[in-house]
């Protein structure tokens, strides 16, 4: 049976197999930095620098990564089915753009924009941010910060995912470790909407168990897969 609404959350590990690193892994990001130097508001009033470079590193690696077939799956599931469609990830990467998802919300920011501290204004930003920078809206320097969500700091666009995901009948949840939230409580308002919950990951996670449906494998191999299974070609 084809679902009539879909919604979609991507996490770290479906731009693993490009190259990204993801958080939580072995040798993750947080096996490397304290999350709270460079991941939250208070590690930015202490030291911006450090934030800067931090985010700077991550910007700069994204040079030559590109999309793998996770992404373009999902790209073409958007393209395909007719019923409502949404893609959230908590990824700030670009990977899912640039395959070709447009119905698409980034609830933890992005890494290609900046936001001035000062006057809240929110631009593309694809080169180094720094603390000398000056705002090109409000010229206070000090105050550019990536256009990024940090620990203890609310997602985008909650009200809009929140209502996509009481009227799912499928929800999907793409490697992530399922331990942030709000992000990591998605699969239970999908699941108290009535919505068939499922979970593609490279291995069990500690949210496995609230899922009605796994899969463990990579998501270049297992995202594709579960895309023909919707659109009825599996
Ligand atoms: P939280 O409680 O939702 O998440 C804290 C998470 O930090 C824990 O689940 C754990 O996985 C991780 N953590 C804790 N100690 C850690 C450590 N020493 N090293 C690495 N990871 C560690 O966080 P919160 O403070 O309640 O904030 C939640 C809000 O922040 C949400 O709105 C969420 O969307 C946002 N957020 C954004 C980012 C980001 O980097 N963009 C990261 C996390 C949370
Ligand atoms: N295919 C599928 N899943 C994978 C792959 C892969 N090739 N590689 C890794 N994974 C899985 C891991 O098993 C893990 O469960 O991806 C998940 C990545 O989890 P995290 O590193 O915790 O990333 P994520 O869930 O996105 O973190 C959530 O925490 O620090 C914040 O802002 C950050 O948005 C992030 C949030």
């Amino acid at each position: 049976m084809t679902p009539s609404s879909i919604v979609i959350l991507t996490g770290a590990g479906i731009s693993a197999e490009s190259g990204v690193d993801t958080f939580r892994d072995k040798d993750g990001i947080w096996s490397k930095i304290d999350y709270r130097d460079v991941a939250t508001p208070e590690g930015f009033a202490r030291d911006p620098a450090q934030v800067h470079d931090f985010y700077n590193q991550r910007r700069r690696g994204m040079t030559g990564v590109t999309p793998n077939p996770a992404h373009a799956a999902l790209a073409e599931l958007e393209r395909r089915y007719d019923g409502d469609f949404l893609l959230v990830t908590q990824n700030i990467d670009d990977l899912h753009e640039r395959a070709g998802s447009r119905k698409l919300i980034h609830m933890h920011g992005e890494l290609a924009r900046a936001l001035c501290a000062n006057c809240g204004n929110r631009q593309e930003w694809n080169g180094d941010l720094s603390v000398e920078l000056a705002c090109p809206s409000c010229n206070s320097p000090g105050f550019m910060r990536p256009d990024v969500v940090w620990f203890g700091e609310m997602p985008y666009h909650m009200e809009r995912i929140y209502e996509a995901l009481g009227n799912c009948d499928l929800f999907v949840a793409i490697g992530t470790s399922g331990t942030v939230y709000p992000a990591a409580g998605f699969n239970e308002e999908a699941r108290m909407a009535g919505a068939h919950t499922v979970e593609l990951n490279l291995e069990a996670t500690e949210g496995s168990y609230r899922f009605a449906e796994t899969q463990h494998g990579k998501a270049s191999e297992i995202v594709p897969a579960f895309v023909e299974r919707v659109l009825g070609r599996g």
